[in-house]
């Protein structure tokens, strides 16, 4: 495994460098870890894709992407500096040329910046193109280590990675032809998050919680990632994929397993993705009869959010008229293992819904009532820690309080954090935080292909029961509503309500 954690000399090469997460998140980000002086002192970036362009026609596009989402504003000076690593080389994906170029130009920008032929990959194209781009490169010679340097070079996937278990088994098996598993970095940028990072800290650097994390003291857990837009231009990809696969094969298992883990014995990359695998492991998984029972999706219809008016998803550009794609996923899932016996975690994503809102919540059991029966007119209320993955990043704990007076009532009250108000400042993006550790050599926050080939184990079965029972349309739920029916009656069946944060 890359075991290095030191700043070293490197080239990033970027796959897909004229599409949108280039502009919006990879060069912002680099910029703002410049600002930090957190890259190294000899680095270049090569934008590597299909349009013909100069060197400085790439820089002036990437300055206005820093620009315009950067989180520090542009500095000339500095931007000088950054601009002059940077470079552009033109090919297609599936070009043995492009790729003997490639190489070629990578000694030269090595030679001119002292990067020591070390380069990180980053494949940030359409996953149609994963296969070329890893073939080309291992054929090039590009994917092999230069001299004694093991962990180099390395390459960083975006997701989707695969598009069921079979595929994703496929592309590891593709990917490791080409690389050792100890320099591949599969992106699940929920992992980059501040907060999602936090969930650990808090559960292991706190007393108070860990000896109550468990059956006994848990009544069931919610996990919700919830998003305000609909498809907008994504209509094509989503079509194809949905929210199991785009948000719940991922983002929300990942959480999850954060959530279910058990402590670590270090904070060793391994050591933590070992833990998370075993949970995915013990998830129990939902098969046949189960998946009408435990699973509910759905597709929004017309409505609004806010001052904003939504089409149905139906009608949203490159979506077919007769999709019945699912923008709205509910599952419980229960886990096998002593500390979660029995208790339920719901896990629900959906876009068009009221507040763009990703939380976890724990909820815990209710107390015997007998001793404030008389006094709570509205029955105690079981304490919730909720853990705010964004925006309003922090955590809060509900508790049953008295309320002044006399003839005082039991009310719920809050124990609140706010990221903001006790730290102050902006949080790094999570592109940021994940660029910095692919230099570094660390592995902890991306996805080992086990926990990949896991999670896709777990959603796969419900993509091919719902294949073969085909349904002419999915139950809808208007925009700016918090999905279908069927969510409510999920938890319903239990005795729950979801949250509406
Ligand atoms: C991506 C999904 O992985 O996550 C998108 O493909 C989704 O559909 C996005 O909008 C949500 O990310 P965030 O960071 O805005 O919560």
């Amino acid at each position: 495994m890359a075991a290095e954690r030191e700043l070293r000399p490197c080239t990033l090469v970027i796959f897909g460098a004229t599409g949108d997460l280039t502009k919006r998140k990879l060069v912002p980000g680099l910029y703002s870890l410049a600002q930090e002086q957190l890259l190294p002192k000899n680095f270049a970036v090569i934008g590597f894709a299909r349009r013909d362009k100069t060197h400085d026609v790439f820089r002036q596009e990437m300055r206005q992407a820093v620009q315009e989402f950067a989180r520090y504003p542009l500095d000339d000076t500095l931007w000088e500096t950054f601009a002059s690593r940077l470079y552009y080389h033109r090919s297609t994906f599936d070009d043995a040329m492009g790729y003997q170029r490639l190489q070629e130009f990578l000694h030269e920008v090595s030679a001119r910046h002292e990067t020591q032929d070390r380069v990180i990959y980053y494949l940030s194209t359409p996953p149609e193109a994963y296969n070329d781009i890893v073939h080309h490169l291992h054929a090039a010679g590009l994917a092999a280590p230069p001299g004694p340097q093991r962990s180099w070079p390395r390459v960083v996937v975006e997701k989707p990675f695969g598009h069921d278990l079979e595929t994703a088994r496929a592309l590891n098996l593709h990917f490791r032809s080409a690389f050792d598993e100890g320099r591949i970095y599969r992106i699940d940028h929920y992992l980059g998050k501040e907060t999602v990072q936090n969930i650990m800290v808090l559960r292991f650097a706190n007393g108070i919680f860990e000896p109550l994390w468990n059956q006994k003291y848990i009544d069931h857990v919610q996990i919700t990632v919830a998003e305000t837009l609909g498809v907008e231009d994504r209509g094509g990809y989503y079509d194809t994929a949905g929210a199991l696969r785009d948000m719940m094969q991922n983002h929300l298992l990942q959480l999850l397993a954060l959530t279910a883990m058990e402590p670590p014995g270090s904070l060793r990359a391994d050591a933590i993705r070992n833990e998370k695998m075993k949970v995915l492991e013990t998830v129990h998984p939902l098969l046949g009869a189960d998946i009408d029972r435990y699973a509910v999706r759905g597709q929004y219809g017309p409505g609004r959010i806010g001052e904003r008016e939504f089409v149905a998803y139906r009608q949203e550009p490159r979506v077919k008229p007769d999709s019945t794609t699912e923008t709205f996923v509910a599952l419980r899932f229960t886990l096998d293992n002593w500390r979660w016996a029995g208790v339920p975690f719901y896990l629900r994503s959906g876009k068009c819904l009221p507040n763009r809102i990703s939380e976890i919540a724990i909820q815990f059991r209710q107390v015997p009532q007998i001793l404030f029966r008389a006094a709570a007119q509205t029955g105690i209320e079981p304490n919730v820690l909720v853990l705010r993955i964004q925006p309003d990043e922090g955590a809060s704990l509900t508790m049953a309080s008295k309320t002044p007076g006399l003839q005082g009532d039991l009310q719920t009250v809050e124990m609140d954090f706010h990221y903001g108000t006790s730290f102050g400042g902006s949080s790094p993006e999570a592109y940021e935080r994940l660029l910095y550790d692919v230099m570094l050599g660390d592995q902890t926050l991306f996805m080992r292909a086990d926990e990949v080939e896991a999670a896709w184990g777990l959603v796969t079965p419900l993509l091919e029961h719902w294949e073969a029972h085909k349904v002419e349309a999915l139950p809808t739920y208007a925009a700016g509503t918090w999905g279908p029916q069927a969510a409510e009656a999920l938890l319903a069946a239990d005795g729950y309500r979801w949250r509406r944060p």
